[in-house]
């Protein structure tokens, strides 16, 4: 089939972050008819920053975990004078000379909120709503679900909060962190976005910075202590896989092996782990399930007193002061910056994708072939950007990218939609397994069986990887 019959064929793409903008160039490059529509006003999620608190950006002061190969779009270099590790605002300007190059721009709408989505009423096309124009639906042939996973905050009340004075907000709406020179403030939380705010804090002169926490967490220099090199270069490429298989097959000892890698890149970098530090709980579930918190400032700004490590709030107790769960109190408090995530936002695909209930507090379980296609509408719904992997996520999302556009140009097949299903099921029943031994300390839902996975995609993307290889 030739690029030009797939003119008539009227694709959406709803979000512009990297996974939104490598599945339209993708998307154009074979002929179809592609329009990206993005709530905020650049291309690039969460690393175009932006004042509009509305969406979740990281802060400028934000360094990726990865070393900078690891986020390259395809066809696009990165430029030759990138440091190892790209910060935000160097990241979100590699996406934007990225749309540039590609002209991709003149596909994107900008500042359009998608509200709604369901299937036309001859059940033959997805219908798309936008916050601007609730009564005029646009229809299109496909959509590629491409929002990213941080669009909804997680909210909190703590005991006594009324009796508060200073600001409570989540993280997601903290943007100038200057703006807290010479306040104090407690930081909930101690995941990545509560480490960047919480070394942020110090730089921008903030006042007492507590980083409270109820259980630890891991934390990994991202890079060597004495080459400055990114740890994770040490990975190389039959590393990478063996991971993966140890993850899904043998998941004591991929636990066992993360734990003692962590725990002895602490050693490196910064000698003993403190117990009064309260980081050493860290939730360990014994397969290598946990957030990682990767920090070159964390532990150094915690040894030299500049953040002071707590347990977590166990109420508010005035105007200004806060009890943590040891009973310590802290007073003088101008601001609590909650670094608790996000919820589930897959409310809006609800039309697309069916959900099976977990018992328990887990949101439902997307039934997603291979976390993307929704068998029922394989052929014209895709959600790329739902997956956590392993490795980078970036490259992940070039990836889907890629795949999807093959398959959606009759160049790469799907199974039929029964096999997706009995997947689907396989799957979801290995989800669960993993959600009940880590609870919220897991990835949820996101996670995949991340060789199979890159197997699959790789296949139907066509580049050729595990045939000249492996
Ligand atoms: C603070 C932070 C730091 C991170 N650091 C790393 C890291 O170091 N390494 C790593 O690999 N990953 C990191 N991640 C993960 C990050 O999500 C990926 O790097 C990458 O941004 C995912 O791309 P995406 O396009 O899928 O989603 P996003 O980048 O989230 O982009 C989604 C886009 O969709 C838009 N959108 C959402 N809802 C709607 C709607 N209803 N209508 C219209 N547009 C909408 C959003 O405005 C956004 O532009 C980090 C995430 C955060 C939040
Ligand atoms: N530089 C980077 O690479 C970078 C920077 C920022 C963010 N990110 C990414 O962005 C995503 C979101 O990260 P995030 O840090 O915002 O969220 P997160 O990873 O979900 O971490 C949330 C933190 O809040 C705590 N928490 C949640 N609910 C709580 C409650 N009710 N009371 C007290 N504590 C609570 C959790 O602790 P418990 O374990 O106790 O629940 C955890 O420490 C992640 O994928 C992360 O990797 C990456």
């Amino acid at each position: 089939m030739d690029n030009m019959s797939f003119g008539d064929t009227k694709i959406a793409i709803v979000g512009a972050g990297p996974a939104g903008i490598a599945a339209l160039k993708e998307f154009r490059d074979l002929g179809f008819d592609v329009t990206v529509f993005e709530k905020r006003s650049n291309v690039g999620g969460v690393w175009a920053w932006t004042e509009d608190a509305g969406s979740t950006t990281a802060l400028k002061e934000t360094k990726l975990c990865n070393n900078k190969y690891s986020l390259v779009l395809s066809d696009y270099s990165l430029p030759k004078d990138f440091p190892w590790t790209v910060s935000a605002p160097e990241l979100g300007s590699y996406f934007s000379s990225y749309a540039k190059h590609f002209d991709l721009y003149r596909s994107i709408h900008f500042n359009k909120t998608v509200t709604n989505l369901k299937r036309n009423h001859t059940n033959q096309k997805w219908q798309l709503t936008f916050s601007d124009a609730p009564s005029n639906p646009l229809s299109f042939d496909k959509v590629v679900w491409a929002t990213g996973g941080f669009v909804k905050p997680k909210s909190l009340t703590f005991p006594g909060q009324e009796n508060f004075k200073g600001r409570i907000l989540h993280s997601s709406q903290a943007r100038n962190l200057s703006a807290f020179k010479d306040k104090n403030v407690v930081v909930l939380g101690i995941g990545n976005t509560a480490a960047d705010v919480a070394n942020a804090l110090v730089q921008h002169s903030a006042g007492k910075i507590y980083l409270s926490h109820r259980r630890g967490a891991k934390i990994l220099r991202p890079s060597d202590a004495k080459t400055g090199i990114p740890s994770d270069l040490e990975l190389t490429t039959g590393m990478v896989p063996l991971t993966w298989f140890l993850q899904k097959h043998c998941p004591s000892v991929y636990g066992r092996m993360m734990d003692s890698a962590i725990a002895q890149n602490f050693k490196d970098s910064w000698g003993a782990n403190n117990p009064e530090w309260g980081l050493s709980q860290s939730p360990s579930t014994g397969d290598g399930q946990h957030v990682i918190v990767c920090s070159q400032d964390l532990v150094p700004n915690i040894q030299s007193g500049r953040i002071l490590s707590v347990p977590g709030i166990k109420s508010i107790t005035g105007a200004s002061s806060i009890d943590f769960d040891d009973n310590r109190t802290a007073t003088d408090i101008d601001a609590i910056i909650l670094c608790i995530g996000y919820d589930d936002d897959m409310d809006l695909v609800s039309e697309a994708i069916d959900r099976t209930p977990v018992d328990g507090a887990i949101p439902p379980l997307p039934s997603l072939y291979m976390n993307i296609f929704p068998p029922a509408h394989a052929t014209s719904f895709a959600h790329i950007s739902l997956t956590h992997l392993l490795s980078p996520q970036i490259p992940g999302r070039v990836l889907a990218a890629l795949a999807l556009s093959q398959i959606w140009a009759n160049r790469s097949p799907l199974p039929d939609a029964a096999e997706m299903r009995a997947w689907t099921a396989r799957h979801q029943s290995w989800v669960r397994a993993r959600i009940a031994k880590a609870g919220p300390n897991g990835n949820g839902y996101q996670e995949v069986d991340n060789g199979e996975w890159s197997r699959f995609l790789h296949a139907a993307a066509g580049t050729g990887l595990y045939e000249h290889v492996g």
